[in-house]
């Protein structure tokens, strides 16, 4: 009898649990009441809007945005004005359900088929999705083409900025953004977050690699010069995009300040005055304005202990207003969110403050309701809604995605060409910087008897490449196509040089010491935040390994594989010559093509390093 009663409870309880969970999932389904409609049939009324005016290429701009931003429901917009990482996506057709306006891939985030070919199916595929909602609007994609676009590991990988702020050179700046654009369109992706055109300052930053230098007017210059190289690109009915960032004052974060209990200067406080955000930190962002740059990212900041998201002065007032700024402003990754913890209110402080894309970039879903909500309760305007999704709308339509819907393959051989690794290696011998040349060391006669080589980095791919390759850190070691230092050395020597490569320096044969001894030292691949370091001196195994090459050696150089400057004062006394050769990228053969001698040495300092 006792067990009776129990299963009866049982019974009850398991029903009350079902009525409840059923009742709590209908509200939520009703929260998320109004999504996108799908057209099955484009020849049903509501569903032919090829004929519609904002369909009509001939129309002026304005003319199509007004008239498309006319015909959508608060849903409709509300989902342009969101950017997610496709590994969000729980369901592909979401893209149309909800009408995403951006999906991106955070680095490492790749298909099934991780081929250049794998790339373009996936994101045609997406974009085909999109176009099937009432309205058609084409998906934007998103990616960090930052040096190259090195979510492919096939691709071709330029020097990191630090290393083109070192060549100082426009010219090539362009010839590197528009073979960047080419190798990204060809996985018709049309819209990468690059450039950087933060302006640098504390070195132990793991950001520091990412952008041309600590002089205003450089970044500035190399910054617009890449933005020219974008808009170089002409070889399809496409127009791609840059996206300026860290919009603003990423540069200037204090060590210590971090909000991220991992990190020490990311997402940090820049602390500095007003005055000097304007006059260090803006002009970059004011010429890539007038440059016609059409996205700009807001930075994960803080400035006067407030996120930069929730700035409404500096995004409204200052990048909007006073600049100018005509075309979409994007959150970073998550950005909104770390606001506050109270989602709403972050959602909405930001839409407020003039974010009109959030980079969620996880819960869409949530987002959705939010800014329905939002709408109906009067905390966000309808037309600072209609403001953002017009900015949007208008970049798509200039970047030609609602015209535009084939593609061609054949692109494909753009990534990674000779033509393009060529233009990589150029830009790497432009970028070394000799620290130091006693005696004219350097250019190294390409007939010296004997040259010693030693460094795990000398042979290293991953090292050079560093962090932003193909996984969001870096990945050690000789995983992509291209030439390694000592691939660069054993291809101009002439055949008769005895060269002897021994990464750990065990050179101990007894036979006469080497002309010349080379060290490659490399920081481990590393990016954003994880790369922050109080530190930057070389380890003890790489400097045990310099004194056994020394004593092989005549003469030694050390060359340095870095992000950044590192602390090599008390020893480079002890060296022959040093070299800087920032994160050459895929085709390192271009540091030999300098210390050999077959170019010549142009590259400068873009940061201080003091020796
Ligand atoms: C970085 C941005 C990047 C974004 C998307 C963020 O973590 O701060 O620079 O564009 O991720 O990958």
């Amino acid at each position: 009898m006792k067990y009776y009663y129990l299963l009866i409870i049982g019974v009850l309880l398991i029903i009350g649990a079902l009525l409840i969970s059923l009742f709590y999932f209908g509200e939520q389904k009703n929260q998320f009441f109004k999504l996108v409609d799908i057209c099955q049939d484009r020849h049903t009324i509501e569903c032919r809007t090829d004929q519609l005016p904002y369909n009509n290429p001939k129309l002026p701009l304005e003319k199509r945005v007004d008239d498309l931003l006319s015909r959508m429901t608060l849903p409709e917009k509300i989902g342009q004005m969101m950017l997610i990482e496709r590994n969000s996506l729980k369901n592909d057709n979401d893209i149309a359900l909800y009408g995403l306006g951006g999906l991106l891939s955070g680095m490492g985030s790749k298909p099934d088929l991780d081929t250049p070919e794998g790339w373009l199916s996936m994101v045609n595929e997406y974009g085909r999705i999109s176009k099937t909602t009432r309205l058609g609007i084409p998906v934007l994609y998103g990616a960090d083409a930052i040096h190259g676009h090195t979510n492919i590991k096939e691709a071709t990988a330029f020097p990191h900025f630090i290393g083109l702020g070192a060549t100082g050179d426009v010219e090539l700046v362009k010839k590197v953004a528009l073979a960047t654009t080419q190798e990204l369109a060809a996985s018709a992706i049309y819209w990468n977050f690059s450039p950087n055109v933060d302006v640098l300052g504390d070195p132990r930053w793991g950001r520091f690699y990412e952008s041309f230098g600590s002089d205003p007017s450089l970044v500035t210059r190399l910054g617009v010069a890449y933005l020219e190289g974008i808009a170089a690109y002409d070889s399809s009915p496409y127009h791609p995009i840059g996206t300026a960032k860290h919009f603003i004052g990423a540069g200037a974060m204090l060590w210590g300040t971090s909000v991220n209990k991992n990190f020490k200067i990311d997402q940090g406080e820049s602390d500095i005055s007003l005055d000097e955000l304007r006059q260090r930190h803006l002009p970059s962002f004011k010429a890539a304005i007038a440059a016609g740059v059409p996205s700009v990212m807001i930075g994960l900041n803080n400035w006067q202990n407030k996120k930069i998201s929730e700035n409404q002065y500096l995004i409204t007032d200052v990048l909007k207003k006073e600049m100018g700024f005509s075309g979409f402003v994007i959150s970073d990754w998550y950005g909104a969110y770390e606001i506050e913890n109270n989602k709403y209110k972050a959602t909405v402080t930001a839409v407020n403050a003039g974010i009109d894309m959030i980079m969620l970039p996880f819960e869409y879903k949530r987002f959705m309701a939010d800014i329905q909500t939002a709408v109906d309760k009067g905390d966000i305007s309808q037309e600072r809604i209609d403001d953002a999704v017009a900015r949007i709308l208008k970049v798509k339509f200039q970047i030609g995605l609602f015209d535009n819907l084939n593609y061609n393959p054949a692109a494909i051989a753009d990534i990674g060409s000779a033509e393009h690794r060529a233009i990589a290696r150029e830009a790497v011998s432009k970028s070394i910087v000799i620290l130091k040349n006693e005696k004219q060391l350097i250019p190294i006669s390409k007939f010296s008897k004997k040259i010693y080589v030693a460094g795990d980095a000398a042979d290293n791919l991953g090292i050079q490449l560093g962090g932003w390759s193909v996984e969001w850190q870096g990945i050690n070691g000789n995983w992509t196509p291209g030439t390694t230092i000592l691939d660069g050395i054993r291809e101009v020597v002439s055949p008769q040089v005895n060269l002897v490569y021994n990464k750990d320096g065990n050179f101990n044969d007894n036979s006469k010491l080497a002309d010349i001894g080379i060290m490659v030292v490399g920081e481990k691949p590393y990016a954003e935040g994880w790369g922050d370091k109080e530190d930057l001196s070389l380890s003890d195994n790489d400097l045990e390994i310099i004194d056994k090459l020394k004593k092989n050696s005549k003469k030694i150089i050390v060359i340095i594989i870095s992000g950044r400057p590192l602390v090599i004062k008390n020893e480079i006394k002890n060296w022959d010559a040093t070299v800087a050769a920032w994160l050459p990228g895929s085709e390192g053969a271009g540091v030999a093509d300098i210390i050999f001698g077959n170019k010549p040495i142009t590259g400068k300092l873009p940061v201080n390093w003091s020796l």
